[in-house]
């Protein structure tokens, strides 16, 4: 495993791997869920890029940039093993020079939920892996569904600008008590750790309403937010009940739908979604 962090070494390093390239793209502080990408990666590639990097572009201005956690050794220990060939460590000046002026803005699938509750995420996020896609050149990346709609928007993205690259999604890992596994999970304190099951438990709630027969969306969302509202460390941003294509909320279920939810925590925001078919 070889750990880079210039540009040009990254690349002079990727250009010398032959065969298939599976690339997981993550801002660290690992978690078993990092971990299953890296591992799917490693079944279906000849080779294994992780790019490690705190996005600045993506954090808005009130967001948990400066705090996010980070630890290098830590993830490095963590994909020890792994069987990863490249561990890409790039900086902020040479990601983002003072000069820096392009941007990838991905329209529509961005306007809703992540997208209206946190301006300039996406673009934020779809050119950075746009930027570490030229650079690292993958087969294949690999994404996990917690992430649903940043997943749509780097599908969307690669098809528009015509990639070539296969994205691959990974279902989401849980904690025993349900809780999806997350970097930010480390913020919450042991209450609010307790506090936090309450997203998988609305989620769990949709699922059980819709395979009962309920087709009312209304009626699904009201349930979940009813259960929620019951949980006095949760504050809601939204819950949603939407197609899974373009994540348009529904009235009626009548095609294949995602319920997917975003909820502070005291400080922290989780975010989590399920599929409703
Ligand atoms: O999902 C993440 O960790 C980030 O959004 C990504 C895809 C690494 C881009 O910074």
């Amino acid at each position: 495993m070889q750990v880079v962090k210039p540009l040009f070494e990254a690349r002079a390093l990727r250009q010398k791997l032959s065969g298939t390239v599976g690339f997981v793209p993550t801002m660290g502080y690992l978690h078993e869920g990092h971990l299953a990408l890296v591992k799917q990666a490693r079944i279906e590639n000849s080779a294994v890029i992780v790019s490690i990097y705190v996005n600045p572009t993506q954090f808005g201005p009130r967001e948990d940039f400066g705090a996010y956690p980070r630890d290098l050794n830590r993830d490095l220990e963590l994909l020890k093993g792994g069987g990863v060939d490249i561990v890409f460590v790039p900086s902020d000046d040479e990601m983002y020079p003072p000069e820096f002026s392009s941007w990838v803005d991905v329209e529509k699938v961005t306007e809703r939920l992540e997208g209206a509750a946190r301006p300039g995420h996406f673009r934020g996020v779809a050119t950075v892996v746009a930027k570490l896609f030229n650079i690292v050149q993958p087969s294949r990346a690999y994404f996990g569904q917690k992430d649903a709609q940043q997943v749509m928007v780097i599908k969307r993205m690669v098809a528009d600008l015509n990639m070539g690259i296969e994205i691959v999604v990974v279902p989401t890992l849980r904690e025993s008590d349900g809780l999806a596994m997350s970097s930010r999970n480390i913020y919450l304190s042991p209450k609010e750790r307790q506090a936090a099951m309450i997203l998988f438990k609305a989620l769990t709630l949709a699922r059980q309403l819709r395979r009962g027969g309920e087709k009312d969306a209304e009626e699904i969302r009201r349930q979940m937010t009813a259960l929620i509202q019951k949980e006095p460390l949760a504050q809601i941003d939204y819950v949603s009940i939407a197609d899974a294509e373009a994540l348009e909320e529904l009235s009626s279920i009548d095609r294949p739908a995602v319920a997917s939810l975003a909820v502070r925590i005291g400080k922290t925001r989780l975010i989590d979604n399920m599929p409703l078919e």
